[in-house]
Formats: structure tokens, sequence, C-alpha cells
């Protein structure tokens, strides 16, 4: 079985309600069907009840039974309205932008998950990852303990002897341009419990990657990265993390046993932490296009889950992260 098809298998042993923003989104019609037909997840479609209906029907999407919610006319709005304001009247937000605000299908399905309408969200067939991150870090905000959301990459590679039998996790690749050694820290520390709880990894092997491998070079960024690694053992002194070094160490056996010797991690890494999100962005890319991986991306330290899309996503893609939100609401 693929990672997706572990995954998928998983969400429909416990589906969890997830909120599509984007309900009147052709694609996103499309795969509210599938998920509703293969039980992965409950969806339930945000919008022009009318337009959706016409739209399915056009398409041949069968969504009889699918729960549909327009926030122009839902009476929770004024709930909705009432919590927001609550949420950023200090922020400045008067009640009358919180009422405009929540006509929004998006922050009408962040207000469901915030309020636990919802378990999860999944929107960005139609919007930037923006759109959808600036609604949940205000509203959603990070889980107890944890300092920022970011994102893992889930990599399947075609090469088993990498990582956990091809499998790896990358972070962070979508959100923080230039985290701090702190906020580094807090990544990994994420990026482990996405191993957990979606790859199945039950011993998470966290690298800190670097351009330098136990010092082996000396510049402020190399510093960053050792400052990280340790902040990062007082947040999970349990966890197997260890840092700076190259991605050869961390990936390779013999190298990893030649530069970084008695490392617990180093040659058997299947946590990759990048050191800002130009290199994680390029990371991945490069994972994905040149060494021909599946990838799937997740956010991960919300307090609730909520995932983001790629505008050029399939229906495939849709029905994926679906199934990886109903996982992780499921823990
Ligand atoms: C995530 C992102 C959208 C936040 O943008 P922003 O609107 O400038 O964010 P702000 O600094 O105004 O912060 C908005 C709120 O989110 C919070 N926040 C921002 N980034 C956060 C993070 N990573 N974790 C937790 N909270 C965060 C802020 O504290 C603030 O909260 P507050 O309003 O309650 O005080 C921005 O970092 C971004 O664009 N990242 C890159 C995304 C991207 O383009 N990726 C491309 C790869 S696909």
């Amino acid at each position: 079985m693929s990672l997706i098809e572990r995954i998928k298998a998983k969400a429909a042993l416990n589906p969890k309600r997830i909120v599509l923003p984007e309900g009147d989104e052709e694609r996103t019609i499309r795969a509210a069907a599938i998920i509703q037909k293969e039980g992965l997840a409950v969806p339930v479609l945000l919008g022009n009840a009318a337009v959706i209906l016409k739209k399915a029907e056009e398409l041949g999407a069968d969504i009889e039974g699918i729960e549909l919610i327009d926030p122009e006319s839902s009476p929770q709005a004024e709930t909705y309205t009432e919590a927001l304001y609550e949420l950023r009247r200090a922020k400045g937000l008067s009640r009358e932008e919180a009422a405009k605000l929540v006509k929004d299908p998006m922050y009408f399905g962040i207000m469901m998950v915030k309020l636990s309408h919802a378990d999860g969200l999944v929107s960005g067939a139609a919007h930037t990852t923006g759109d959808m991150l600036r609604p949940a870090l205000q509203i959603i905000k990070t889980k107890p303990g944890m300092k920022v959301v970011s994102s893992s990459f889930l990599m399947d590679c075609p090469n088993k002897e990498l990582g956990e039998n091809g499998l790896l996790v990358y972070a962070d690749c979508v959100v923080m341009p230039c985290p701090t050694a702190e906020e580094l820290a807090h990544i990994a520390v994420s990026a482990a419990e996405t191993a957990r709880t979606l790859c199945d990894i039950k011993e998470p092997r966290v690298a800190m990657l670097s351009f330098s491998t136990k010092g082996s070079a000396k510049h402020e960024l190399v510093t960053k990265v050792q400052e990280a690694t340790a902040m990062a053992h007082e947040l999970a002194p349990e966890l197997l993390l260890d840092g700076e070094m190259q991605l050869d160490a961390a990936l390779i056996p013999e190298i990893g046993q030649s530069k970084a010797k008695g490392s617990p991690v180093a040659g058997r890494a299947n946590v990759l932490i990048f050191p800002d999100l130009q290199a994680g962005n390029i990371g991945y890319k490069i994972t994905q296009r040149i060494g021909g991986a599946e990838c799937f991306a997740v956010l991960q330290g919300l307090a609730k889950p909520c995932n983001d899309l790629s505008r050029g996503c399939s229906v495939e893609d849709i029905v994926s992260t679906v199934a990886m939100t109903c996982v992780q609401a499921q823990n």
C-alpha cells in the first residue's frame, strides 16, 4: 500500500466532518462526491445551494446527502459574528466588519472549525496560501505549547533505502520564510509529530539540516541551526534529533558515520528540517521533480487541522488532502 492509500484507510475508520469553503468550485464538488462515496470524511460544502446543485448536475457528480451551507443566509452567521468579534476586537475588528467577514466562506468555515461545528477545513483550489492561512492563524491559532504554524511535506520516494522505507518528512516548505532558531526548533518538534500521526513512523529521527556537519563550517547561519538543535532538545528531550548536518550526512549511513560518528540520527534520518523556506521549498521540488517522489503537504502546529491546496490541484489532490485532514482531526 502506498502512503496515501494507508492514510485513506485510516481516515475511513473514523470519518470526521471536514468543511470545504470553496463549495461551488468544480474540482471541489467532484472531490466531495468521491469523499462521500469512499467514506473518507463527512464533507460539508459552503456556498449557494442552487449554484452547487446545478454545477454538480452538470458535472454528473453525485452529492446527494452532502450538507450544503450558505454563509449568506445561514442562521449560524450571527453566532459566528459575535464569536469572531470577541476574538478579534482587541485587534481593532468592529462588529460590522466581523458580520461582513463571516459572509466570506473562508471565514465562515474557519469559524465552524473554531467553534467545533466542523473538525477540519480544506481550501485553496481557488485561493492563495495567504488567503487561507491568515484567517487560520488569526482565529484557530497554534496548539497549546506550540509557537508557530508551519508545514510538512510527506515525501514518498521511489528509493526505499532512504528514510523510513522511502518515506521522508520535510519541513518547513510553505509557511515561514525566515524562522528564528526558536521557531526552527518548534518546526522540528511539529514535523516529528506529523511523521508519527500521518506516516505511522514510530521513531521519528530528525536531522537539522545545514551546509555544515557538526561544526565543519563556521557561519552565523550554521550557528542558528546549532541553537535551534539545542532548543529542540529542550522542547522534546525524548526525541531522536541531531544537527547541524548536511543532507548526505543525514541520509547516507556511511557518510553519516564518517561525518557525525555516534549520532543517533545521522545516516538514518526520516525527518528533515530545512533552515529556511527557500531551502525547504526548493528541496521538496527537487525531490519531486528530479527524484520522482510523490508528495503531500499538510499544515502543522494549528490547534485544529486546516489544510491548503495548490490552485493547480487535481480532484485527487483534494480527496487526498481531505483524507489527511481527517486523520489529523482523529488525533
Ligand atoms: C503565513 C503568512 C500568510 C502570514 O502573513 P501575514 O498576514 O503577513 O501575517 P501577519 O504577520 O500579519 O500575522 C497575522 C497573524 O498570524 C500570526 N502568524 C503569522 N505567522 C504565523 C505562524 N507561522 N505561526 C503562528 N502564527 C502566525 C501573527 O501572529 C498574527 O496574529 P495576530 O493577528 O493575532 O497578532 C505569511 O507568512 C506568508 O505569506 N508566508 C509564506 C506563504 C507562501 O507564500 N508560501 C509559498 C509557498 S507555497
